[in-house]
């Protein structure tokens, strides 16, 4: 029989790609149900043969991941399968078995793109290059530093509170969920890049801005399931991506242009940077001694380092003032003892305290770290387990496995804190505390931890201050807050907004 292998036609040759790729993602999907080395871990059996079935629940159904986690745990147990190479725990011990300071695990690198900025720190994969990199800039994140530039973040408090003023005096409740966001954004601008945007300044903190990265949340968990998004956005002309998103998205535009051309400014001049009256990120990132004779990082490497740390930065230290505000608000009687606190060492309120003064009041930390403790933040940061697998909550981890647990799990656990959902704030105090670092959960542990933990504190410690020494705050119950959560790469809180009159203290 001769065998004409000559001619074949294309579209015999499309038919038998898409069969073999049929054939390919039936063998996977049997694999991964049968022969995966996670085969025998408990979870949904599509979410063990498919990565879409995460996607199909979080994206397409719209479910919070963070819901998605509790109802697999309630049906499953302590550890879920919840993609084919990927398990979730339960159990608040496992926690320090995946973040800790020994476990120099990489990052999930689905997880990380989907922010496609992988030449920042946050966002690298390896821990080596994200180590070289933190190092780089932890002295500026250092307590030290952020010690130093504390009247710098007073001013922008300072701001924040005469906009609050302002609002009062037109009789309006202030919308502090946008109000915090607007405060963090400004602060870490001008702590990085040494320029605030100056948001606060918007009339009743409508900020474009912060609603434009809000609009971006939904797009990074897209990315997650589907690469081809990133390469879209990474690729679409900005008048297409303003007209199909909407209207605040050129304020990002706006943002990312500032930086490039700051950034562009400071690499054709690097003198510029002798100028500034204290450092910034690119002090730290363009110094060779810095980077112990190893190259500078790019231009490019510069633009995504910029952009996540405002990311990272702002909001966080927004919602979890949010939260924190929302719940003291809650207490009868809460705002008045932490106010007479404060009126112990910031007698005169003209002369506001200095931070370490601060820090050291048991009732304004105690708030701080219940506020820390109640802000579902974190999502489930996933590590991949090395070659040799590991032990996580007793139980063997194969090599390459991907391993999380979402803070909520320590930090909303009732076997950790009793009535784990409650805002108590005594918790942290008197004989039986809790040891304060029951409170740093929020940034994580280990190398991968939260470079922003000094900056954080100093920021949430000088506005609580500020905000409960200086106004007699007020809920305005027309208009009830939700503050339920929905998560992204962070928590955000798409509900009704908490609004506050703020009436000035005189003295
Ligand atoms: C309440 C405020 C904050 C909370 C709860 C928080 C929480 C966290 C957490 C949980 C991580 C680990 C992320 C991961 O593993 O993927 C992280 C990382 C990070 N945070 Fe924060 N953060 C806060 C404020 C800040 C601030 C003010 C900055 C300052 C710029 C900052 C910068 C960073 C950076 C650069 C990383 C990446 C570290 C790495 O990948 O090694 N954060 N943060």
């Amino acid at each position: 029989m001769v065998l004409d292998t000559g001619h074949v036609e294309a579209p015999r040759l499309i038919l038998l790609a898409l069969a073999a790729l049929l054939g390919w993602t039936a063998w996977r999907v049997l694999y991964n149900q049968y022969f995966h080395p996670l085969a025998h871990f408990p979870g949904p059996r599509w979410a063990a043969r498919t990565r879409l079935w995460l996607a199909y629940m979080e994206v397409y159904r719209g479910i919070s991941l963070s819901d998605i986690r509790y109802q697999l745990h309630k049906k499953y147990g302590d550890i879920v399968r919840i993609t084919p190479d990927e398990l979730h725990f339960a159990n608040p011990e496992a926690f320090g078995d995946i973040y800790n300071a020994q476990n120099k695990w990489d990052t999930d690198f689905r997880f990380y793109r989907a922010f496609d900025m992988d030449a920042a720190a946050l966002c690298m994969v390896k821990y080596e290059a994200a180590k070289e990199r933190k190092d780089v800039l932890s002295p500026l994140f250092s307590r030290q530093s952020t010690i130093k530039m504390q009247e710098l973040l007073q001013t922008k408090v300072d701001n924040f509170c005469s906009a609050l003023k302002a609002q009062h005096a037109t009789k309006m409740a202030s919308d502090l969920s946008l109000g915090f966001r607007c405060l963090a954004m400004d602060t870490i601008t001008e702590f990085c890049y040494g320029r605030s945007i100056n948001v606060t300044s918007t009339p009743n903190f409508q900020a474009d801005l912060v609603f434009a990265l809000d609009e971006m949340l939904p797009v990074i968990t897209l990315s997650k399931y589907f690469i081809v998004i990133i390469w879209l956005v990474r690729n679409m002309p900005r008048r297409l991506a303003s007209y199909l998103g909407s209207p605040t998205l050129s304020s990002l535009f706006k943002l990312q242009d500032m930086l490039k051309e700051q950034i562009d400014g400071i690499l054709r001049d690097p003198a510029q940077l002798e100028e500034s009256l204290y450092p910034t990120i690119y002090h730290r990132l363009l110094s060779p001694a810095a980077h112990k004779g190893r190259p500078l990082p790019s231009k490019l490497s510069l633009f995504h380092e910029a952009q996540v740390l405002l990311h990272a930065g702002a909001g966080p230290v927004g919602m979890s003032l949010t939260t924190t505000v929302h719940h003291v608000l809650n207490i009868p009687g809460a705002q008045e003892s932490l106010r007479a606190e404060l009126r112990s060492v910031w007698p005169d309120i003209n002369t506001p305290p200095r931070y370490e003064v601060l820090e050291k009041l048991p009732f304004l930390t105690a708030i701080v770290r219940e506020g820390f403790r109640l802000f579902p933040g974190g999502a489930s940061l996933p590590r991949v387990v090395p070659p040799g697998g590991a032990i996580i909550s007793g139980v063997h981890i194969p090599g390459g496995t991907v391993v999380g647990q979402s803070f909520t799990f320590v930090q909303h656990a009732e076997a950790v804190f009793t009535d784990a959902h409650a805002f108590i704030p005594e918790r942290w105090l008197g004989e039986n505390a809790k040891p304060p670092e029951a409170s740093t959960v929020a940034f994580s542990r280990g190398p991968r931890s939260c470079l922003g933990i000094n900056l954080a504190h100093c920021e949430i410690y000088l506005t609580l201050a500020s905000l409960f020494r200086r106004f007699e705050m007020r809920v305005d119950t027309s208009r009830p807050v939700d503050l339920t959560y929905k998560e992204h790469y962070v928590a955000s809180f798409p509900g009704e907004h908490l609004h506050v009159f703020c009436k000035p203290i005189g003295v």
